[in-house]
């Protein structure tokens, strides 16, 4: 059976959890389950990034011992992302012993290399990004494009590794390896960063400034830079988990690293190279999504009052709903967000259209076929066109995968919605009922619609998964077990005469 690694990225522990760390997070576990379903073998991590200068200064903030306010932090990203019902395999912190050993095990090995030397340094440090830029990279005032801010000047001693020299090996990599960044408009992006020449990346932070970052294993008055670290997790993660090197392969060779467009250098062109230089091959691919911004394109600031809180949205309209907002609504551009919007594109997909067909199809078949799905005879072409529309709907190419199949599942739903809302508008059930001559043909409409609203509900699994579960227990059919591999979506695969649950509403109208 096929592996493949999934990653998201590790993120900060300085603030608290962000509705776009839940959204990446949200992301890699539908990603899971979808190819889980699909009988592969997926290993997914997800956690925290617990070094470097902004971290540090949060700790001091706290006022609390070092290790208990990363515990603290820690805690709260992942008890959010079990509530957000995240199905990781392994919760990242870089303060993990293993990670540290790893991360010094390779520093020796690139000073061994000869790929390290030590150099006086003026750069320009932006706090936020923790990276230093280059005039280019700032606006027209000097300030940072993604924190606008003035970046700090910093005079000082450190280590850096030759990345420069692989400039163009990283060029003609990307240029042709077509599913390497997806989507290809941040490919373009980052060919384009390309095109100014490279210069070597700084990897280490003096302790007289950064004390919070991994010992360097060959100089005591240094700790390691903060991405150098945590862009290595994505190797630590695996080489914990799998001592054989066989099994390390297979996952690494179809590794997918989601993200958003705010670390794509990083991403995109430190960490392959550093992969080179340790003589590792570039992970599978880079699947890159925009930044939620509030309603009207605005930043989302304190100031504004128009953040998201996760915790809170979770509370308010419940795991599902909001993972499938954040599903449907974000592509690789900036997508808005704000309570309006969750709560219109609720009432209007999940209330009104898929809660709907669902509530009258099932209380109806319940109150009139003694709770049990009723066994269909003969299928009119009327069926037939359904039953292949709905066989039309099931095939998803994810030969190459990516963010979009997600996104694409939550468009099929609302069509087959539509269509079998449609269907049972136009079949008027209710009429039939009353004639003893048509059951028989009424028997068969039900089965279509019912056995419409599992396929329905199968495909939305990934994204909603325990209304998905909830559904197909309600039309008598087994749940999808959170441990699945390969699981059959066919049309037709619903049991005549198994018993329902009473119906009840799924989505609830919001107040
Ligand atoms: N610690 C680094 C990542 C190291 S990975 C080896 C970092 N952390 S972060 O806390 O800033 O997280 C950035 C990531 O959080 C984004 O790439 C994205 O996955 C998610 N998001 C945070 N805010 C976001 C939005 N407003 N919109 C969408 N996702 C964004 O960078």
């Amino acid at each position: 059976m096929k592996k493949v690694y999934i990653t998201t990225p590790i993120y900060y522990i300085n603030a608290d959890p962000h509705i776009g760390h839940a959204h990446t997070s949200i992301m890699g576990d539908i990603l899971k389950r979808f190819l889980k379903m699909r009988g592969i073998d997926v290993f997914y991590t997800t956690g925290v990034d617990e070094h470097g200068q902004k971290n540090q200064a949060s700790t001091l903030m706290s006022g609390l011992p070092q290790a208990e306010y990363l515990d603290q932090q820690s805690t709260i990203y992942r008890s959010l992302f079990e509530k957000l019902n995240i199905s990781f395999d392994f919760f990242v912190r870089t303060s993990h012993i293993g990670h540290k050993d790893y991360v010094k095990q390779v520093l020796n090995e690139l000073f061994r290399k000869k790929l390290i030397y030590k150099k006086y340094y003026e750069g320009l440090y932006c706090l936020g990004c923790e990276q230093f830029k280059k005039p280019s990279d700032l606006d027209k005032n000097g300030l940072c494009t993604d924190h606008k801010k003035i970046p700090e000047l910093q005079k000082e001693m450190n280590y850096f590794l030759k990345i420069s020299e692989y400039q163009s090996w990283l060029t003609n990599y990307i240029e042709e390896n077509k599913y390497f960044i997806q989507p290809p408009v941040f490919k373009k992006e980052v060919l384009a960063m390309l095109e100014d020449p490279l210069e070597d990346l700084c990897i280490s932070r003096p302790k007289s400034r950064v004390t919070l970052g991994i010992d360097f294993p060959f100089d005591d008055d240094f700790v390691t830079y903060v991405w150098f670290d945590a862009l290595l997790n994505y190797i630590s993660n695996l080489k914990l988990n799998f001592k054989e090197e066989s099994e390390f392969n297979e996952y690494w060779s179809n590794s997918i690293h989601l993200l958003a467009k705010d670390i794509i250098k990083t991403h995109c062109i430190y960490w392959p190279i550093l992969l080179k230089l340790l003589d590792i091959d570039p992970p599978k691919s880079f699947q890159i999504h925009g930044f939620w911004v509030g309603e009207g394109g605005i930043k989302m600031s304190k100031s504004l009052g128009n953040i998201i809180d996760p915790k809170k949205l979770q509370q308010e309209i419940g795991t599902d709903a909001m993972r499938y907002y954040l599903c449907s609504k974000m592509t690789y551009k900036d997508s808005q967000i704000s309570i309006s919007l969750i709560k219109s594109n609720y009432e209007a997909d999940l209330a009104n259209n898929i809660g709907n067909l669902l509530y009258r199809a099932c209380k109806f078949t319940f109150k009139n076929f003694n709770g049990k799905i009723p066994k269909p005879g003969k299928f009119d072409q009327r069926e037939k066109d359904i039953h292949l529309f709905l066989s039309n709907h099931i095939k998803l190419d994810f030969k190459q995968l990516s963010l979009k199949v997600a996104h694409d599942i939550t468009k099929r739903i609302i069509i087959i919605g539509n269509r079998l809302n449609k269907y049972f508008n136009d079949v008027t059930p209710w009429e039939l009922v009353k004639d003893r001559d048509r059951i028989e043909e009424l028997k068969a409409i039900l089965y279509t619609v019912l056995d419409g609203i599992k396929i329905l509900f199968e495909l939305a699994y990934p994204i909603m998964p325990n209304i998905a579960n909830e559904v197909l227990k309600i039309i008598g059919a087994s749940k999808i077990p959170d441990k699945i591999i390969n699981y059959e979506i066919k049309v037709g695969k619903l049991k005549p005469d198994s018993k329902m649950l009473k119906p009840k509403i799924i989505f609830p109208k919001l107040n």
